[in-house]
Formats: C-alpha cells, sequence, structure tokens
C-alpha cells in the first residue's frame, strides 16, 4: 500500500548507516510501490557535493548493498530521480535554508532522519527549528546510542523534546524491525495455545542470545567507550525481554504496547554491587579463529592500549511480578562468538512425572525456540515415541517451522519496515522516552557495581561461545546454554 508523499531527509548522507542501510531500504520500498509522487529524498551533511554527485554515491550504495538481481533500470533511475543534496552545517546553519527550498510545502510529511554522532541530536534539531521546518507533519528520528547513563540520555531526550513533541520523535531500535520480532507478538498474541502456559507455573528459564561472528568492524572508537552492556542489552536485548515478558497489551496501539514494555522493564530486580559479581558475567575477545580464518584480538584490533570493555556479557535476569517470579532470564551477547546466531528459548517444566520407566531414553523437557536469525524461525521441541517396532523409547524432535522454506518471500532489512512506520506517523516498533529511561535505570547500577567492584573483563578465545564463566553462570543453576546450530 503506498503512504502519503513524503520528504525524506537523511542528515549525514554520506555516512554509513546511509550508505549500508538507509539508501538501499528506501530503494526497496520504492520498487515495493510505497511512493508517491512528490515524495523526495533529500540528502545533507557538511560536505560540499552536488546532486549529481550524491546521485553517484547513492548508486554506488545500491550496487554494493542490494542484491543484482533486485536492481532494475527502471527503478533505479526513478529512485535516483528522488534524490537531492544540499550541503548544511549544523553548528553554524548555513545551508539550512537551502534545504528548506528543496523540499516540498509544508502540508507534505517531513522525516528528519539523524544518521550522525548523538552529539549533533540537540544541534540539529534546534537549527531545523530555527529555520521554520517543523510543521504539524515533521517527524525526527534518532539511532541509538540513546546517552550512555540515565542523567545524559534525559538531557538528550529533553534537548530533542524541547523542540519536537513526543509523538514525533521515532527513537528506532532496528531490533523491532526484524521479521521474526515482530513475529514474537504475533506467535503469542494470535494463538490462544501459548498463553495459558506462559508464566513462572510452566515456564523454567528463558534465553535470549545475540552472538556475532564480526569483531570491532572498525568502530573501536564507539565501541570502547561503550562496551557490549551499552551497546546490545540497554537497547536490543532488552527490547526482546520486554516482548517475551509483557502482557497482553489491549491493542497494537503504540501507548498500549508502550505501556505494558514499561511495567516489565520497571518490574526488572535491580542488580548492584553485592550481586553483580554472582548475576553478570564481563568478556573480552583474544585472538582466534572466526568465519574460517584466524583472527586478531580485540586489543590488537584497538592497536595498541589498554582496554576493560566488555565484548561480551551474560546476566541472569529476574522480573519481579506475578507471571514471572522465580524465572530466571538469561541473556547473552557477545562479539567473535563461535556463530552469528541471534534466538529466544523458552524452557518448559519438565514433566511432574514418567509413567514410562526406565530404558526409554531421556525425558527432555519442551523447549520452543525463537529463532531470529539467520535462518529465521520457530521449533516446538517435543518428545515423541521413537518409531519402529522396537516398543517404547522417546525422542526429543522439533515441530520445525522455518520461514525461507514456508515462505517463497524475501525477509526485507529491519529499516525497510521500520522507516515507512515514520512515514505513516505509527510508533508502535519504535522506543517511547520512558522505556529508553526505564532501561537505563536498571543498567546504569550494573555499570556502577563493575566499577566499584573492578569487575575485570575476562579474556575468551574467537570462535568460541564466551569466557567459561558465562557456562558456569547457567550450569550453577543446574541448566545449560542451548546449543546454537
Ligand atoms: C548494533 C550494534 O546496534 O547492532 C552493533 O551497535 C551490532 O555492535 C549490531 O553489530 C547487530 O545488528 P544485527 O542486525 O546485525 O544483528
Amino acid at each position: 500500500i503506498p503512504v502519503e508523499p513524503f520528504d525524506f531527509i537523511i542528515f549525514g548522507a554520506t555516512g554509513d548507516l546511509a550508505e549500508r542501510k538507509l539508501l538501499p531500504a528506501l530503494y526497496q520500498r520504492q520498487v515495493a510501490g510505497q511512493f508517491l509522487d512528490p515524495s523526495r529524498i533529500v540528502g545533507t551533511s557538511r560536505t560540499p557535493m552536488s546532486t549529481e554527485e550524491y546521485r553517484s554515491f547513492a548508486e554506488a550504495a545500491l550496487k554494493e548493498h542490494v542484491s543484482a538481481n533486485e536492481l532494475d533500470p527502471e527503478q533505479l533511475k526513478a529512485f535516483l530521480g528522488r534524490l537531492s543534496y544540499v550541503a548544511a552545517d549544523a553548528t553554524t546553519g548555513e545551508g539550512f535554508d537551502k534545504l528548506k527550498e528543496n523540499l516540498n510545502g509544508d502540508e507534505v510529511i517531513r522525516v528528519f532522519y539523524l544518521a550522525v554522532a548523538p552529539a549533533l541530536f540537540g544541534t540539529i534539531a534546534k537549527q531545523v527549528e530555527a529555520h521554520g521546518l517543523i510543521t504539524e507533519q515533521a517527524r525526527i528520528v534518532v539511532e541509538k546510542p540513546i546517552g550512555r547513563d540515565l542523567q545524559s540520555a534525559r538531557q538528550l531526550n529533553d534537548t530533542i523534546g524541547s523542540v519536537f513533541k513526543e509523538n514525533q520523535i521515532f527513537r528506532i531500535d532496528h531490533y523491532l524491525g526484524k521479521e521474526t520480532v515482530q513475529n514474537l507478538m504475533a506467535l503469542r498474541f494470535a494463538n490462544a495455545l501459548y498463553e495459558p502456559l506462559w508464566n513462572s507455573a510452566h515456564i523454567d528459564h528463558v534465553q535470549i542470545t545475540v552472538a556475532e561472528s564480526v569483531g570491532l568492524e572498525g568502530r573501536a572508537g564507539y565501541y570502547d567507550k561503550a562496551g557490549a552492556l551499552r551497546d546490545m542489552v540497554q537497547n536490543h536485548m532488552l527490547q526482546l525481554l520486554c516482548l517475551v515478558a509483557m502482557e497482553a497489551p489491549h491493542s497494537m496501539e503504540s501507548d498500549a504496547v508502550h505501556d505494558e514494555k514499561l511495567k516489565v522493564l520497571r518490574s526488572l530486580r535491580r542488580i548492584n554491587g553485592g550481586t553483580a559479581s554472582k548475576l553478570t558475567v564481563r568478556g573480552q575477545y583474544r585472538a582466534g579463529a572466526s568465519a574460517g580464518g584466524a583472527v586478531k584480538g580485540y586489543l590488537e584490533e584497538l592497536e595498541g592500549g589498554e582496554s576493560n570493555t566488555e565484548t561480551f556479557v551474560a546476566i541472569k535476569a529476574e522480573i519481579s511480578n506475578w507471571r514471572w517470579a522465580g524465572v530466571p532470564f538469561y541473556l547473552r551477547t557477545g562479539k567473535r562468538l563461535a556463530s552469528r546466531v541471534s534466538e529466544i528459548v523458552i524452557e518448559f517444566k519438565p514433566i511432574p512425572y514418567s509413567i514410562f520407566g526406565d530404558n526409554v531414553g531421556p525425558v527432555t523437557a519442551n523447549q520452543l525456540v525463537i529463532r531470529l536469525q539467520p535462518d529465521e524461525g520457530v521449533k516446538q521441541w517435543l518428545m515423541i515415541k521413537d518409531p519402529g517396532p522396537g516398543g517404547m523409547r522417546l525422542r526429543h524432535v522439533p515441530l520445525d517451522m522455518s520461514f525461507a522454506a514456508a515462505f517463497n518471500v524475501r525477509n526485507p532489512d529491519a529499516y525497510e519496515r521500520l522507516i515507512m512506520d515514520v512515514v505513516r506517523g505509527n510508533q508502535t516498533l519504535f522506543m517511547r522516552r520512558d522505556e529508553v529511561e526505564a532501561a537505563w535505570k536498571w543498567i546504569d547500577p550494573i555499570l556502577q557495581a563493575w566499577s566499584d567492584n573492578n569487575q575485570e573483563v575476562q579474556g575468551y578465545t574467537s570462535g568460541t561461545w564466551g569466557p567459561s564463566s558465562a557456562i558456569a553462570l547457567i550450569e550453577r543453576d543446574g541448566r545449560t546454554w542451548h546449543e546454537s546450530t
């Protein structure tokens, strides 16, 4: 379904995000027939560049990041025709009047996408306001990191909030745009089957793994100051946890969903100086092998210098409410792990008593495994009788729903969905201010405890599943990490 015509203004138009994600996503949405005339895309940054040069930049970006069979010459031409470029400097305000001249009228939806460092968010917002660019139909999109702790997140939210209303502010967490993450809501709330079991009476524990095989990818400057807790847990992993743990919202309407997620974040049991060393593990990768080749350790990638920044974190989290009391949520994420896999495992309680006696094989607890990437799908593990005449032997098998096998459709990139939601003004898959701040409220004491206790990172060899203490974290409770193969 086409969306209303819009102006899409990308600040940081020649940056990595624009090149790898935004331009390809916009292109795909045009191919999908969602753009109506006179929709425009305006690139802006400080670099002087002509529109022609920007179109060449965009063309190269699409050739690099969109597969060749999806690059239709007609579509490409039409897409590049929508692009223009205006150089603008947010620190001086130079170029902002010109930017205004390049837009459709004030009635047309206007998206300001800030694909720039957070330090510039406030400056750009103020310039946009000062030059009369904010209309009723304007929206602003900001990427993480939204602050590096509660205080800085509040400041940032205050600054943007002094210019834009909350319903105009779209805080992106690209995990919420992933197909399978949205599918989590469908699985939970479009099926009657799971909900009665979705609580501490029937669920033993939950595991959320977001494992990456990549290392720093040239982002040392940002990453070394952030670390895995800020980079992945404060946002993506807590968002996943919220979707697993929240009560059913009364509708998919944005505030209804945000209200339920907020309750979960507020129910997270605080981890502090007294418990952090028991409930959290920090790791840092050393040299090893990944994706078939030898790779450097984190410190070598940093090119000298000491660093106590974690590239891996495992946490035993708990949610203090009626539904979840006593059900641990084990979270782990890291770089340079054995493989790239994101998944959520819901492990149900074991059967209360086995009628089968000995020699039938182990009776394994049911598991629901929601694979977010790659090989998106859902597996419900069940016990069955091993087929054949040999008597009763039990076997653990999956009911397997692989998206690729079941549907012959392209899996859209998260940004495609999210960008169009911004244009439509639908905030359901974005983060509301209070959510971001509640997440920091839980993260801050962990950071504080790490620093007060001098909790050092533990080395792990690249290409493994992290430090041995992460395995101990779950094994102490008589459980094991799900083997993500
Ligand atoms: C980003 C983090 O938000 O998410 C990166 O800053 C990480 O460090 C990335 O690599 C992972 O995203 P995806 O979509 O590849 O799982």
